[in-house]
Protein backbone atom coordinates (compact mmCIF):
# COMPACT_ATOMS: atom_id res chain seq x y z
CA UNK A 1 0.00 0.00 0.00
CA UNK A 2 1.42 3.49 -0.67
CA UNK A 3 1.97 6.30 2.31
CA UNK A 4 0.23 8.91 -0.13
CA UNK A 5 0.69 12.44 0.45
CA UNK A 6 3.38 12.74 3.22
CA UNK A 7 2.47 15.94 3.97
CA UNK A 8 -1.07 14.92 4.46
CA UNK A 9 0.11 12.10 6.52
CA UNK A 10 2.52 14.28 8.51
CA UNK A 11 -0.88 16.61 8.89
CA UNK A 12 -1.77 13.45 10.38
CA UNK A 13 0.11 13.04 12.93
CA UNK A 14 0.39 16.56 13.90
CA UNK A 15 -3.23 16.56 14.90
CA UNK A 16 -2.92 13.53 16.94
CA UNK A 17 -0.20 15.27 18.80
CA UNK A 18 -2.75 18.63 19.14
CA UNK A 19 -5.68 15.90 20.67
CA UNK A 20 -3.33 14.40 22.80
CA UNK A 21 -1.44 17.86 24.15
CA UNK A 22 -4.57 19.16 26.57
CA UNK A 23 -4.35 15.87 28.50
CA UNK A 24 -0.75 16.70 29.38
CA UNK A 25 -0.65 20.35 29.31
CA UNK A 26 -3.56 21.25 31.79
CA UNK A 27 -1.65 18.97 34.62
CA UNK A 28 -0.52 15.48 35.12
CA UNK A 29 -2.88 13.06 35.75
CA UNK A 30 -2.24 10.78 38.86
CA UNK A 31 -1.80 7.22 39.84
CA UNK A 32 -2.98 6.43 43.31
CA UNK A 33 -1.28 2.88 43.00
CA UNK A 34 2.26 4.75 42.02
CA UNK A 35 1.18 7.04 44.50
CA UNK A 36 0.87 4.61 47.60
CA UNK A 37 4.54 3.42 46.74
CA UNK A 38 6.01 6.95 46.22
CA UNK A 39 4.33 8.34 49.76
CA UNK A 40 6.65 5.97 51.31
CA UNK A 41 9.80 6.33 48.94
CA UNK A 42 9.79 10.02 49.78
CA UNK A 43 9.46 8.98 53.72
CA UNK A 44 6.33 11.18 53.79
CA UNK A 45 4.55 8.01 55.63
CA UNK A 46 7.27 8.43 58.49
CA UNK A 47 5.50 11.90 59.23
CA UNK A 48 2.19 10.79 57.56
CA UNK A 49 1.40 7.65 57.86
CA UNK A 50 -2.17 6.47 57.39
CA UNK A 51 -2.94 10.23 56.39
CA UNK A 52 -2.22 11.11 60.24
CA UNK A 53 0.54 13.61 60.78
CA UNK A 54 2.81 12.17 63.64
CA UNK A 55 4.07 15.71 64.41
CA UNK A 56 1.30 18.06 64.38
CA UNK A 57 -1.77 15.83 64.84
CA UNK A 58 -3.91 18.75 63.95
CA UNK A 59 -3.38 18.86 60.89
CA UNK A 60 -3.90 15.17 59.54
CA UNK A 61 -3.90 15.02 55.02
CA UNK A 62 -7.15 13.15 54.94
CA UNK A 63 -10.85 13.83 56.47
CA UNK A 64 -13.39 16.90 55.62
CA UNK A 65 -11.83 19.46 57.33
CA UNK A 66 -7.82 18.82 55.14
CA UNK A 67 -10.12 18.17 51.74
CA UNK A 68 -11.73 21.79 52.68
CA UNK A 69 -7.86 23.13 53.35
CA UNK A 70 -6.98 22.29 50.43
CA UNK A 71 -10.41 22.22 47.90
CA UNK A 72 -8.33 21.92 44.76
CA UNK A 73 -5.11 19.97 43.55
CA UNK A 74 -3.18 22.43 42.33
CA UNK A 75 -2.84 24.29 45.95
CA UNK A 76 -2.29 21.04 47.92
CA UNK A 77 0.79 20.67 45.36
CA UNK A 78 2.15 24.29 45.42
CA UNK A 79 1.83 22.79 49.62
CA UNK A 80 3.66 19.88 48.88
CA UNK A 81 6.46 21.73 46.60
CA UNK A 82 6.92 24.08 49.35
CA UNK A 83 6.64 22.65 52.41
CA UNK A 84 6.17 24.70 55.50
CA UNK A 85 9.92 24.82 57.00
CA UNK A 86 8.81 26.64 60.26
CA UNK A 87 6.40 23.61 60.90
CA UNK A 88 8.52 20.58 60.29
CA UNK A 89 6.81 19.75 56.62
CA UNK A 90 9.70 19.45 54.25
CA UNK A 91 9.90 20.70 50.57
CA UNK A 92 9.56 18.43 47.82
CA UNK A 93 10.73 20.21 44.86
CA UNK A 94 11.23 19.48 41.37
CA UNK A 95 15.01 17.77 41.76
CA UNK A 96 13.15 15.62 44.82
CA UNK A 97 9.63 14.60 43.08
CA UNK A 98 9.02 15.23 39.19
CA UNK A 99 5.57 16.40 38.41
CA UNK A 100 3.72 13.03 37.56
CA UNK A 101 5.22 11.74 41.06
CA UNK A 102 3.70 14.55 43.05
CA UNK A 103 0.43 13.91 40.74
CA UNK A 104 0.97 10.42 41.83
CA UNK A 105 1.32 11.25 45.06
CA UNK A 106 -1.77 13.60 44.97
CA UNK A 107 -4.21 10.94 44.02
CA UNK A 108 -3.33 8.85 47.07
CA UNK A 109 -3.83 11.81 49.55
CA UNK A 110 -6.94 12.54 48.16
CA UNK A 111 -7.69 8.58 48.30
CA UNK A 112 -7.25 8.40 52.18
CA UNK A 113 -10.53 10.44 52.80
CA UNK A 114 -13.28 8.05 52.64
CA UNK A 115 -15.64 9.47 50.26
CA UNK A 116 -18.79 10.35 53.25
CA UNK A 117 -15.98 13.00 53.80
CA UNK A 118 -15.06 14.08 50.63
CA UNK A 119 -18.80 14.26 48.99
CA UNK A 120 -19.38 16.72 52.04
CA UNK A 121 -16.78 19.25 50.43
CA UNK A 122 -16.90 17.81 46.55
CA UNK A 123 -15.13 20.14 44.30
CA UNK A 124 -15.13 17.80 41.27
C1 LIG B 1 9.57 15.15 58.65
C2 LIG B 1 8.16 14.95 58.70
C3 LIG B 1 7.35 15.15 57.43
C4 LIG B 1 7.55 14.56 56.20
C5 LIG B 1 8.66 13.63 55.77
C6 LIG B 1 6.44 15.01 55.37
N1 LIG B 1 5.63 15.84 56.08
FE1 LIG B 1 3.92 16.70 55.42
N2 LIG B 1 3.74 17.74 57.14
C7 LIG B 1 4.56 17.59 58.25
C8 LIG B 1 4.10 18.50 59.29
C9 LIG B 1 4.73 18.62 60.67
C10 LIG B 1 2.98 19.19 58.77
C11 LIG B 1 2.12 20.21 59.50
C12 LIG B 1 2.67 21.59 59.35
C13 LIG B 1 1.79 22.56 60.12
O1 LIG B 1 1.71 22.43 61.33
O2 LIG B 1 1.19 23.43 59.48
C14 LIG B 1 2.80 18.68 57.42
C15 LIG B 1 1.79 19.12 56.59
C16 LIG B 1 1.48 18.51 55.40
C17 LIG B 1 0.34 18.83 54.60
C18 LIG B 1 -0.67 19.92 54.92
C19 LIG B 1 -1.63 19.51 56.01
C20 LIG B 1 -2.58 20.63 56.37
O3 LIG B 1 -3.71 20.33 56.69
O4 LIG B 1 -2.19 21.79 56.30
C21 LIG B 1 0.35 17.99 53.53
C22 LIG B 1 -0.67 17.92 52.42
C23 LIG B 1 1.52 17.16 53.65
N3 LIG B 1 2.18 17.48 54.79
C24 LIG B 1 1.88 16.18 52.73
C25 LIG B 1 3.10 15.53 52.75
C26 LIG B 1 3.57 14.69 51.67
C27 LIG B 1 2.80 14.35 50.42
C28 LIG B 1 4.82 14.27 52.03
C29 LIG B 1 5.78 13.44 51.21
C30 LIG B 1 6.04 13.89 49.87
C31 LIG B 1 5.11 14.85 53.33
N4 LIG B 1 4.04 15.61 53.72
C32 LIG B 1 6.25 14.62 54.06
C33 LIG B 1 5.63 16.73 58.36
C34 LIG B 1 6.15 15.96 57.34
Amino acid sequence: MKTGNPILFSLLILAIFAALLPCSAGGVKGDPKRGVKLFSAMTCDICHLNGGNMQNPDRPIKGAGFQKRYPDDVSLGQLIRKGISDKGMPAFGRDRMSDQDLADVIAYVRSMTPAAAAAKKKTK
